[in-house]
C-alpha cells in the first residue's frame, strides 16, 4: 500500500477589502439627523429656523419667538440636520407635574418639508423625553396637523383652544423607557 501524500495545510487567502468609490459611501445612510443644539452654532441654526417658520412664514409670534423656556436649565432644543444641512428644529421641556413633559416650536423649513423631517424630530423628542423619566408628552397642535401627530401614534386630548392667540388642539403621547441612554443627557450619564 503505498502512503497517501502529506495533506497541505489548507491557503488561507487574505480577505480583501475592495476600496469604495466616494460616490457610494452614502448609499443607504440615513440623510437626517436629530441631536441637541448643544453648541453655540447648532443653537443659532435653531433659532434661526424657529424665526424664520414662527414669525417669518406664519406671523404666529411678532418679532420674536423666544420665550422663558429657551433660558431653562432642563429644556432640550433640538435641531434636525438633512445631509449636514440644518432643515428643522423642536424643544421640549417639563411642565412641573411629575412625568409630563411638553414639545413645541417643532419647525422645518419649507424647502425640506415632506423629506421625513417632521416625524424624526417628533420621535426623537418622545426618546428624549422618555429618556428623562418622562411619563407622557404634551403638545399644542396646530389644526392642520392633528393627523400628522395620529399618525405618529399622538391622541387629541381635548377640545379646540386658543394658544399664543390661535386655535391649536391639545394632544398627548405616552412616553416608553429609554432605548437610547445618552439621550437622558450629563445629568444622567454615567
Ligand atoms: C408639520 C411639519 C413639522 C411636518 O414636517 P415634515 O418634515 O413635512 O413631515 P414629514 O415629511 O416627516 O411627514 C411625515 C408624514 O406625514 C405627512 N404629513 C406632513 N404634514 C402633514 C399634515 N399637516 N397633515 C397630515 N399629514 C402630514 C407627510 O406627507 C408624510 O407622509 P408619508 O409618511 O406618507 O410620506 C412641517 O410641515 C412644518 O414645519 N410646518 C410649519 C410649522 C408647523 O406647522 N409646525 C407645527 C406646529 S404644531
Amino acid at each position: 500500500m503505498t502512503a497517501l501524500p502529506a495533506e497541505r495545510p489548507a491557503r488561507v487567502r487574505p480577505v480583501r477589502i475592495r476600496p469604495v468609490r466616494a460616490s457610494n459611501v452614502l448609499v443607504g445612510v440615513d440623510p437626517v439627523a436629530c441631536r441637541p443644539a448643544a453648541d453655540p452654532a447648532a443653537r443659532a441654526e435653531h433659532h434661526r429656523i424657529r424665526h424664520a417658520v414662527f414669525v417669518g412664514e406664519q406671523g404666529v409670534f411678532d418679532g420674536s419667538d423666544i420665550d422663558a423656556h429657551d433660558a431653562r436649565d432642563d429644556v432640550v432644543h433640538v435641531l434636525a440636520t438633512h445631509c449636514g444641512r440644518p432643515a428643522g428644529t423642536v424643544r421640549l421641556y417639563p411642565t412641573g407635574v411629575p412625568g409630563e413633559w411638553l414639545g413645541d416650536r417643532l419647525a422645518v423649513l419649507p424647502e425640506f418639508r415632506t423629506a421625513g423631517i417632521g416625524g424624526p424630530l417628533v420621535r426623537f423628542a418622545v426618546e428624549t423625553a422618555g429618556a428623562r423619566d418622562g411619563i407622557r408628552m404634551l403638545a399644542h397642535v396646530q389644526l392642520p396637523n392633528e393627523r400628522f401627530f395620529h399618525r405618529l401614534g399622538w391622541r387629541t386630548a381635548g377640545p379646540v383652544e386658543t394658544y399664543v392667540g390661535h386655535p391649536h388642539v391639545p394632544m398627548v403621547t405616552g412616553l416608553t423607557s429609554p432605548v437610547t441612554p445618552w439621550l437622558a443627557g450629563a445629568r444622567r450619564a454615567g
